[in-house]
C-alpha cells in the first residue's frame, strides 16, 4: 500500500481550515471610530486581516466620531492603535497601505450632515474602485446611539445600495431589559432585514467557543453521553482577575449579569446544550440555539432568591497586587449595590436535559482569569474495588477551556502504580497551542470577516437576543427590588461563599 502523501516540510496539516474564503469588495464605516473598542480591537483586527491577505482587493474604511479630525489625523491615530494593540508586530508596508486612503467624517450621530457626507463619499469610493462596494456599518458606540444611527441610515437611504449589499454590525449590549431589546429590534428591522443585521457577541468569534460544536458534532464518543442519563451537572465559569478599571460609568449601570451572563455565558450554555443542526448555515444553527433558550424556564421573581447569588468585591490582593474594593473604584457611588459577581442555577427543561443543574458564575477581581465549561458525569453505579484505594474513584469531568490554556481535558480515574488497587484522577489533555502550532486569530478578526461575507452564523439573531433577555429580565427585576446589599467577597478570592448553595449537596465549584 502507498503511504499517504507527506505535507511539505514546515506546513502543519492541522491548520488547513484556516484558509480564507473570498470577500466581495467592501467599505467598512465605523461609528465611534476613535473609541476604545475601535482602537483596541477593531482597527488591529483589520490590520491582521490585511496582513493575512484576507481583506478583499477593494477595501475602504471610513471612520466617524465626534472629535474634529482630518483624514490625515484619523489615519495616524489608526496606525498608532495598530502599533499598540495588534497581536502581531505590524509590517509597515501592509499598515501604510491599509489606512492610506481611509476617510474620516466628524460629527454627532444625530447630525444629518454626517450622513449627507457619507452619502457623498460612498459613491465616490465605488467610482474609484470601479465596482459597487458592499457597505458594512459598524456601530461601535454607546448603546443609546444604536437606534439613532440606524434611523439616520434609513432616513438617508444608505441601507439599500443598488447592486450591492448593506449590512449593519451592532455591538453589545443589545438593550438593557427585554422591552428595550424588543424596541431596538423593531427599530433595526424597520430599516434593515434580519439577514443584514449582525449582532455581535465576541465570544462566538473565539476559536475555542466554536470548538464546542466541533467536539460535540465531529466525534462519536461524546454525543451518546450528552444527556441527563450520564451528566450530573454543568459548571460554566467566566472569571476575571481585573476589576472595572475606568469603566465605572458603564459598569455600575450594567453589572455582571448584563455585562457577561445575558450574552457570553448564555451563548456558551446554548452551544453546549443545542441539538445537532441539519447543517451549519446561520439559520439552522440559530434555530437550534433558540430552542435551548426557550427551554430554560425564566424564573419568577420569587424563585430568584434560591437560584441566584450576586456579589461585590471588597479590597484584596490579586496576584500579589493590592487592589481597592468596588465601592472605592473611581466613579462608583459609595452606596452602589451593583453586582460584580453573579452566579445562577438554570435548568434546560427539555427531553435531553431535564433535571441537570446548569450552574453559571462570572465575576471581576477574582483569583484568576479563566473561562471554561466543565461537564461532570454521574458517578459509576458500583465500585467493585474494595479497600482504601477505591476512595480515589471520582466522576469523570470533561473540561472545555475557552481561555487561557485553550483546550479540552478529560479527568479519568487511573490506577496508581504499585501493589494496591488505588485509584487517582489523572488528566487526558488536548491543548490548542501544542496541537496546532499557530496563534489563533482574535475573535473580532473572524467576526468582521464573516459580517463582510454576509455569514451570520456567529451572530445573535433577533429572537435569540429576546429569548436571552426573557431569562435575565426577572432576575434584574428581583435584584432591583431588594434592599439587601450583594454578598461581599475579597478581591483575589474564589467569590462569595454563598454561591456554594446553588450547587446542591455533594457538589463543589471548581477552583478558579
Ligand atoms: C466584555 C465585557 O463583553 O467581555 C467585559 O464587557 C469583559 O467586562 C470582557 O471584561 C471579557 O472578554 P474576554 O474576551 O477578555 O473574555
Amino acid at each position: 500500500m502507498t503511504p499517504p502523501a507527506q505535507p511539505p516540510p514546515g506546513t502543519n496539516p492541522l491548520t488547513e481550515a484556516l484558509e480564507r474564503q473570498p470577500v466581495h469588495a467592501t467599505v467598512l464605516v465605523i461609528f465611534g471610530a476613535t473609541g476604545d473598542l475601535a482602537k483596541r480591537k477593531l482597527l488591529p483586527a483589520l490590520y491582521n486581516l490585511a496582513h493575512e491577505g484576507a481583506l478583499p482587493e477593494h477595501f475602504a474604511l471610513i471612520g466617524n466620531a465626534r472629535s474634529e479630525l482630518s483624514d490625515e489625523e484619523f489615519r495616524a491615530s489608526a496606525v498608532a492603535s495598530v502599533r499598540e494593540f495588534s497581536r502581531r508586530e505590524p509590517d509597515e508596508t501592509v499598515l501604510d497601505k491599509l489606512f492610506a486612503d481611509a476617510r474620516y467624517v466628524s460629527g454627532s450621530f444625530g447630525d444629518d450632515e454626517v450622513f449627507e457626507s457619507l452619502a457623498t463619499i460612498l459613491p465616490e469610493l465605488d467610482e474609484r474602485a470601479g465596482v459597487t462596494l458592499n457597505r458594512c456599518f459598524y456601530l461601535s458606540t454607546a448603546p443609546e446611539f444604536f437606534p439613532v444611527i440606524v434611523k439616520q441610515l434609513g432616513a438617508h437611504d444608505l441601507g439599500e445600495p443598488a447592486d450591492a449589499e448593506a449590512r449593519v454590525i451592532i455591538e453589545k449590549p443589545f438593550g438593557t431589559r427585554l422591552q428595550e431589546a424588543r424596541e431596538l429590534n423593531e427599530t433595526v428591522l424597520s430599516v434593515f432585514e434580519e439577514r443584514q443585521v449582525f449582532r455581535i457577541d465576541h465570544y462566538l468569534g473565539k476559536e475555542t467557543v466554536q470548538n464546542v460544536l466541533a467536539l460535540r458534532f465531529a466525534n462519536g464518543m461524546f454525543e451518546p453521553l450528552w444527556n441527563r442519563n450520564y451528566i450530573d451537572h454543568v459548571q460554566i465559569t467566566a472569571s476575571e482577575d481585573i476589576g472595572i478599571g475606568t469603566r465605572a460609568g458603564y459598569y455600575d449601570n450594567a453589572g455582571a449579569l448584563r455585562d457577561l451572563v445575558q450574552n457570553h455565558m448564555l451563548q456558551l450554555l446554548t452551544l453546549l446544550c443545542m441539538e445537532p443542526p441539519v447543517d451549519f448555515s446561520a439559520d439552522e444553527v440559530r434555530n437550534e440555539k433558540v430552542k435551548v433558550l426557550r427551554a430554560i424556564h425564566a424564573p419568577t421573581e420569587d424563585e430568584v432568591a434560591d437560584m441566584t447569588v450576586r456579589g461585590q468585591y471588597t479590597a484584596g490582593n490579586v496576584a500579589g497586587v493590592d487592589v481597592p474594593g468596588y465601592l472605592d473604584e473611581d466613579g462608583v457611588p459609595e452606596d452602589s449595590h451593583t453586582e460584580t459577581f453573579a452566579a445562577l442555577r438554570l435548568e434546560v427543561d427539555n427531553w435531553r436535559w431535564a433535571g441537570v443543574p446548569m450552574v453559571l458564575r462570572t465575576g471581576k477581581s477574582l483569583a484568576r482569569k479563566v473561562t471554561e465549561i466543565a461537564v461532570t458525569l454521574k458517578p459509576v453505579p458500583h465500585i467493585a474495588f474494595t479497600g482504601e484505594g477505591s476512595q480515589g474513584v471520582r466522576p469523570n469531568v470533561l473540561v472545555l477551556t475557552v481561555q487561557p490554556n485553550e483546550g479540552v481535558s478529560l479527568a479519568i480515574g487511573a490506577k496508581i502504580p504499585g501493589t494496591r488497587m488505588a485509584i487517582r484522577q489523572v488528566q487526558m489533555e488536548f491543548l490548542y497551542g501544542s496541537a496546532f502550532l499557530s496563534q489563533s486569530p482574535e475573535a473580532y478578526e473572524r467576526l468582521i470577516l464573516d459580517a463582510m461575507r454576509g455569514d451570520a452564523t456567529l451572530f445573535t439573531r433577533n429572537d435569540e437576543v429576546e429569548a436571552q433577555w426573557n431569562i435575565i429580565d426577572p432576575i434584574i427585576a428581583a435584584w432591583q427590588r431588594t434592599t439587601e446589599p450583594p454578598a461581599r467577597y475579597e478581591a483575589g478570592s474564589q467569590g462569595p461563599a454563598e454561591a456554594q448553595t446553588l450547587l446542591g449537596a455533594n457538589r463543589a465549584w471548581r477552583m478558579i
